[in-house]
């Protein structure tokens, strides 16, 4: 098995798998290719290019896993909504009046979105990774079809579920059952992994997030179950939501950089951790990137890790540092670096051998001893 689904199942593997949320994206400049010819909806919609979206970040670095290239906002246009992206989502007519709610239509799960099912194939005939499917929770869909668009705040949205609770609870029904037929359908066609998205699922209360976040996850988690995939669910700035998120029916939990990623195992106990590298990382030099990467590898020992940003690339990054992070992480061996955090050095001086220190043995010959070093003093300053 992979390492990333080895992972994913909750293997400690010797390796931490990698792969970032937004992998496919501006920063890769043969993206921006495709989509100055074709435009990011039909880009989505377009089985043959969602699938070379999907390949181009797998083909230029080494990654464990890949993502399908899509957007959480793909099902909502067959509810009969309308979306433009500027360049995040934007809807003209947001859904707030209990007309606009029930004039929408929940289709049938090959009719959602019959071209990701295509997309899904072409990519599986050609990808020597695992591929993720995905869908954003019904909070976070709910989220930009009544606010109308992304907001700092979200101020509409909060208020409206505070006045709203019941038709909140209808629409969110929808989402629920929309966004279960579309997850199966990816999975009849070859997701081998399932990511749940909340991206904003942190920005309530805790009290409202077990309102509207948590039971509508919860359903559409477990209506995975038993169809052999493991379940990732990511939220964003949720810290404070994570007792509750440790009781969904999810293998993996994926957490944003806010939160040291020996606490967020803590706080969600039996869950494999994905992250939480902050993506700002990526815009620094070599130096920063390895020393943040193997203090989140020391972090992250003592259970499966699955290597993530603790959210998408950002459009500024170099691709160069996203090769340069898989080659640290692919480079750290984690039975090493957990012997030698249980039977420190005796003096204070570490003696920088390779093959005790944290890397695969083997690959040593190709770092250059001041890396070696670097690495190392990187993680003990943290
Ligand atoms: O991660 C991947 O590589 C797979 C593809 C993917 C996209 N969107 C492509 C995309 C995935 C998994 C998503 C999910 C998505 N879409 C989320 C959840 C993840 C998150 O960021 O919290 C959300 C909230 C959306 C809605 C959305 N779509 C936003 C906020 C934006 C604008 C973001 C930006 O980069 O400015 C989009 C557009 C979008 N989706 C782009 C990409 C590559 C950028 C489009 C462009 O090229 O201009």
């Amino acid at each position: 098995m992979s390492s990333f689904l080895s992972a994913a199942w909750g293997a400690d593997t010797p390796t931490a798998p990698i792969w970032l949320m937004r992998q496919a994206g501006r920063y890769l400049p043969e993206y921006r290719k495709l989509k100055e010819r074709y435009g990011f909806w039909r880009m989505c919609r377009t089985p043959e290019i969602a699938a070379e979206a999907t390949l181009q970040p797998v083909r230029r670095f080494p990654l464990d896993a890949a993502i399908l290239f899509n957007d959480i906002m793909t099902p909502l246009p067959p509810m009969g909504v309308d979306i433009d992206f500027d360049p995040g989502p934007v809807i003209r007519r947001p859904v707030r009046t209990p007309e606009a709610v029930r004039r929408l239509r929940v289709p049938a799960c090959d009719e959602v979105a019959p071209f990701v099912a295509d997309a899904i194939r072409l990519v599986r005939q050609a990808c020597p990774v695992p591929l993720i499917g995905f869908a954003g929770a019904p909070l976070t869909l709910a989220t930009y079809l009544v606010q109308g668009g992304g907001s700092a705040d979200y101020l509409e949205f909060r208020t409206w579920l505070l006045r709203n609770p019941g038709l909140a609870r209808e629409l969110l029904d929808m989402l629920t059952d929309v966004t279960i037929g579309y997850l199966r359908m990816q999975v009849g066609a070859g997701a081998q992994a399932i990511q749940i998205f909340d991206s904003w699922a942190g920005i309530h209360h805790e009290r409202g997030y077990a309102a509207f976040g948590l039971p509508y996850a919860a359903r559409v988690l477990d209506a995975l179950g038993g169809l052999g995939v493991p379940r990732i669910y990511l939220a964003v700035g949720a810290s404070h939501l994570y007792p509750q998120i440790a009781t969904l029916p999810a293998e993996v939990v994926s957490v944003d950089w806010r939160y040291g990623l020996n606490r967020c195992r803590q706080a969600m106990p039996g869950k494999v951790i994905q992250g939480n590298l902050d993506p700002a990382v990526l815009l620094g030099d070599d130096q920063v990137i390895d020393t943040a990467a193997v203090q989140l590898l020391r972090d992250g020992l003592g259970g499966a890790h699955i290597f993530n940003l603790g959210h998408g690339v950002l459009p500024a990054t170099p691709p160069a540092a996203v090769a340069r992070l898989v080659d640290t992480v692919h480079r750290f061996s984690r039975p090493a670096a957990l012997a030698e955090a249980k039977h420190p050095e005796p003096s204070g001086e570490r003696s920088f051998d390779p093959n005790g220190a944290g890397f695969t043995a083997g690959n040593e010959r190709k770092f250059c001893r001041h890396r070696i070093v670097s690495l190392l003093r990187a993680g003990e300053d943290g």
